[in-house]
């Protein structure tokens, strides 16, 4: 799939499974007693979709699943910080012990936007749980609990992340060739 395109693997299909259960060991742990229970997961659309529905499956205990789409202002490749959001969630999140899971967090201004804006709503509690981050997003002081890789600062693809909406449907992690850029695809 994809041929040529990807200059190499960053992380492969096994870690990813590797990495999805132990953060999903991870947060079953931290959600039991007086946190337990009541567990509902909101998904970023359109990146963390992979990573949410794997992340789902493998939690020991249920929760349930409600996805947000967010919009961020400023060129494809930077976020400005400011953000609209494209779908709201369907439910009230108040007196709920919510998660947030994300693909990537990068400058961490999407991020930050919304769990301000998630906050606002009265949850019981409000985590995140990242898949991905990048260098940059350490500098911001945005508390992110649960982190699957460090990654270098390099645009990655596969597993939910795109370019131009290509390559989420990759089972792993990728860099992409140069020529793919360039080639004004
Ligand atoms: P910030 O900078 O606000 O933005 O943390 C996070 C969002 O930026 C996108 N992003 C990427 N998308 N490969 C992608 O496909 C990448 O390497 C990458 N880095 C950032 C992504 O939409 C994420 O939610
Ligand atoms: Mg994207």
């Amino acid at each position: 799939m994809y041929e040529g395109d990807i200059a190499s693997v960053l992380i492969t299909e096994q870690q990813i499974n590797d990495k999805v259960v132990e953060l999903a060991k991870q947060v079953d742990e931290d959600y039991q007693g007086g946190r337990g229970g009541d567990l509902l997961l909101v998904g970023v659309l359109k990146g963390a979709v992979m990573f949410m529905t794997d992340f789902a499956r493998a939690l020991p205990q249920p929760a349930q699943l409600e996805f947000m789409a967010v919009s961020s202002y400023g060129s494809s490749t930077s976020s400005s910080g400011v953000v609209r959001i494209l779908k709201d969630l369907d439910r009230d999140i108040a007196g709920r012990n919510v998660v947030i899971v994300e693909d990537i967090i990068d400058s961490g201004l999407t991020l930050s936007w919304l769990l301000k804006n998630l906050a606002s709503r009265n949850p019981a509690s409000l985590e995140v749980c990242t898949l991905l981050r990048k260098p940059d997003a350490v500098q911001v002081d945005v508390p992110v609990r649960y982190v699957g890789f460090d990654i270098p600062n390099e645009f990655v693809v596969g597993y939910g992340l795109d370019y131009a909406e290509r390559y989420r449907d990759l089972p792993y992690i990728g860099t992409l060739d140069p020529k793919v850029y360039t080639s004004g695809a």
